[in-house]
């Protein structure tokens, strides 16, 4: 009998018809995503599990009512929905999908980066509203992104792919803070390893990209925000718990930084009262990081081949490392 899977959001066509080579599956087919509810009805017999981060927590509730369960399969790169221990004693495998979203994600880095620091959004809206009755002043002048200096927190392939656009294209210095010391970028892009302390104080771009994890949960406070340059811009392309928000606010509120471009927030969707809507020099976007058709659609095969290995046996290509 091919094991029983569950696809827990809507996939592309060749996607299904991969896993369901090796499986019998069934798939969430509707636009709105599923409720922790409706997933917890459909687990009982599955053997694996093809989901996202944002979807689900995987936790000893679900894994409980999923006692067959072998592998989750995350459409992502991030694995933050994964309560690692409770999936070590349950020898429950659990994948990722990193590398085919890199360049998404760094393209978007980078369009954040330029579309804060010229002020695109905000000035999109000055044309648009008939503000533009003479020459512009210096009050819509922007920031230079060129030969700037940019702060990357987590130098993973994501970090990496930002270092050489910031670096190839836009002459940028690259300072970075990570768990391990990066040689491509050092090497390639003479990016340059320093302490967290230090890259706040010399960076104008400064951008967090490190997975969340308990190290890492409001890794960004008010302590460091005090720490950036007045002009400093900051961008959230991680995860809203790797920054702790109220404080990230306070700064903004208090002119500690000049800006900010977020992708991620602590509550997703963001609430519609949150304070973060109202600055003119934050700019919001709804965690689209790699939502490109072309890479959502490479995500979702790497998840279904991380999926089919661990149920045939097979070291998954993708195995987070916490579970090897
Ligand atoms: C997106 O946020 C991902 O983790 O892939």
């Amino acid at each position: 009998m091919p094991p029983k899977v569950f696809i827990a959001k809507p996939v592309p066509q060749a996607v299904r018809d991969y896993v369901g080579k090796s499986c019998d599956y069934e798939m969430w087919n509707e636009q709105r995503p599923i409720s922790r509810s409706e997933l917890l009805d459909r687990i009982s017999d599955i053997e694996g599990l093809m989901v996202t981060s944002l979807i689900s927590r995987i936790d000893e509730e679900l894994l409980a009512k999923a006692p067959k369960l072998r592998i989750i399969s995350n459409i992502s790169v991030g694995y933050d929905n994964f309560d690692l221990e409770v999936m070590k004693k349950r020898q429950v495998l659990g994948t990722n999908t990193p590398g085919v979203l890199s360049n998404t994600v760094a393209d978007l880095a980078l369009g954040l980066m330029l579309c804060s620091a010229r002020r695109l959004s905000e000035l999109d809206r000055f044309v648009k509203e008939g503000q533009w009755n003479s020459q512009i002043s210096e009050a819509e002048f922007g920031y230079d992104v060129h030969h700037q200096t940019l702060g990357i927190i987590g130098m993973g392939s994501i970090g990496l792919e930002v270092a050489r656009r910031a670096k190839n294209g836009f002459k940028m210095n690259i300072l970075y803070f990570n768990r391990n010391r990066n040689n491509s970028a050092e090497e390639e892009l003479d990016a340059r390893y320093c302490d967290l302390p230090e890259l706040l104080a010399q960076s104008d771009f400064v951008i967090v990209l490190a997975p969340l994890t308990k190290e890492t949960k409001h890794l960004i406070g008010s302590n460091e925000f005090s720490l950036m340059k007045t002009s400093a811009i900051f961008f959230n392309i991680s995860r809203g718990g790797t920054v702790d928000e109220e404080a990230l606010i306070s700064a903004l509120r208090e002119r500690k930084i000049a800006g900010a471009a977020l992708d991620v927030f602590s509550h997703e969707p963001i609430n519609k009262d949150n304070p973060l809507l109202q600055f003119p020099n934050v700019i919001t976007v709804p965690h689209i990081g790699s939502a490109t058709m072309t890479c959502r659609n490479e995500m979702a095969m790497l998840a279904a081949k991380n999926l089919v290995a661990g149920l045939k046996g097979e070291n998954p290509p993708n195995l987070v490392k916490e579970l090897l």
